[in-house]
């Protein structure tokens, strides 16, 4: 296992974490960092623990032990709706959203849940997808599975993250959907933000992310580049069943 050192400008800091669903352990020990600007991706089998890592960083999973550094502070005993407020934002696997609410109201409840200021407002949502902008009247259960993703990273958005986390994004898009939200994210990570994301679709993960953890058995058993992630004895080892 190779270990970069942090960059001072690590936007998520997370050691030594321990997640548990009841008395059940699923992660040992995790540890990761993601800076200011970079895309990290966590991939692995099914059932390695990605997005039980993702849920106990966000607060919905107990963590028993661990830190967990936004900007530098600690935030693992702070409940999930602090988190988000601090600036760390979850788009589950799934892509929920209300399906009663139009875009728009979906859109302007998540613009009310955040006491940071930020650069995030639902015209700036809207100049990210355009597409949103033309279905702001439609309710929520109307929109294909990319339009929803779309609308969850933009409900993500306007609350207004600093470190911006999705449980397989791609998960369900159709291939050109696909390709356009990975643009986006790469574009959003330019843009400053830190994006830490889980994916079965690995060719796009390696495609966008600047560097790749492999997870097996709840552990953190690689980290490297992901041109290093690419190679074949590597995908072999940690992702083939
Ligand atoms: N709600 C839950 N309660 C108990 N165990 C769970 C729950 N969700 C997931 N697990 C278990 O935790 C392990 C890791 O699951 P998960 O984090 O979903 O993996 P991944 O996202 O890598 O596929 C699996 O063994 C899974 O069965
Ligand atoms: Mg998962």
């Amino acid at each position: 296992m190779t270990t970069a050192a942090y960059p001072v400008s690590a936007a998520l800091t997370v050691n030594n974490l321990d997640a548990f669903y009841g008395k059940c352990q699923v992660t040992f020990d995790a540890q990761l960092h993601v800076g200011r600007g970079e895309i990290v991706a966590l991939l692995g089998r099914n059932g390695a623990g990605k997005t039980t890592t993702l849920m106990a960083i966000a607060g919905f999973v107990t963590a028993r032990r661990g830190k967990v550094l936004l900007a530098g502070n600690e935030i693992a005993t702070a409940p999930a709706f602090r988190r988000v407020r601090a600036g760390l934002s979850l788009v589950p696997s799934g892509s929920r959203s209300l399906g009663s609410l139009t875009v728009l109201e979906n859109l302007q409840t998540s613009a009310g849940v955040s006491a940071r200021n930020g650069q995030w407002s639902i015209d700036k949502v809207f100049g990210l997808f355009p597409k949103l902008r033309q279905l702001a009247g439609s309710q929520g259960r109307q929109l294909s599975g990319g339009e929803r993703q779309m609308l969850a990273v933009g409900r993500a958005l306007l609350s207004q993250p600093e470190v911006l986390m999705l449980d397989e994004p791609s998960e369900g898009l159709a291939p050109l959907v696909v390709a356009e939200l990975g643009g986006m994210l790469r574009r959003l990570a330019d843009a400053g933000l830190a994006v830490l994301l889980t994916e079965q679709n690995h060719g796009l993960a390696l495609d966008i992310a600047d560097r790749v953890l492999f997870m097996e058995k709840g552990q953190i058993a690689w980290e490297g580049s992901a041109s290093e992630a690419k190679d074949p004895e590597v995908l072999g080892r940690y992702l083939s069943v």
